[in-house]
């Protein structure tokens, strides 16, 4: 199992919802966040709104999966969050040891999906 954390652009959560729907990712948890990568922060717009911060708005998504998941989970995030401009974001794949199901109990791969 496979945990995916991927910081995306805010306007692009819904394109890269709407790929992961299609690979038949249904379960994820989604959080605003701020952050910069190695430009440091500069100016974007958001909602019409020049923002000049150094920290700019991102959104985080977690996203557990079996391993045979995280090839189409990954290319969905990618089709959805990629303009080829900085900022777009990026995905790390982390080791996942353990999923439980508070309720049945169930745990690993039943638990999952
Ligand atoms: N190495 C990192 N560690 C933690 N968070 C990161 C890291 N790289 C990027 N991020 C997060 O992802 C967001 C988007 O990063 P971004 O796409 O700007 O990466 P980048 O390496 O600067 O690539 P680019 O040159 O395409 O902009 C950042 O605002 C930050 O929240
Ligand atoms: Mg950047």
């Amino acid at each position: 199992m496979k945990l995916i954390i991927a910081i995306i652009q805010p306007h692009k959560l819904e394109e890269v919802k709407e790929e992961l729907y299609k690979q038949e990712v249904n379960l994820i948890t989604v959080s605003e966040v701020l952050g910069h990568g190695r430009q440091k922060g500069v100016t974007e717009v958001y909602r019409g709104h020049k923002e000049t911060g150094n920290l700019l708005r991102k959104v985080r998504l977690e996203i557990a999966v079996n391993d045979n998941f995280v090839e189409p989970t990954v290319k969905a995030i990618i089709k959805g969050a990629k303009t080829g401009e900085t900022g777009d974001g990026k995905i790390f794949i982390l080791e996942l040891k353990e999923c439980v199901r508070i309720r049945t109990e169930e745990r690993g791969s039943a638990a999952i999906g």
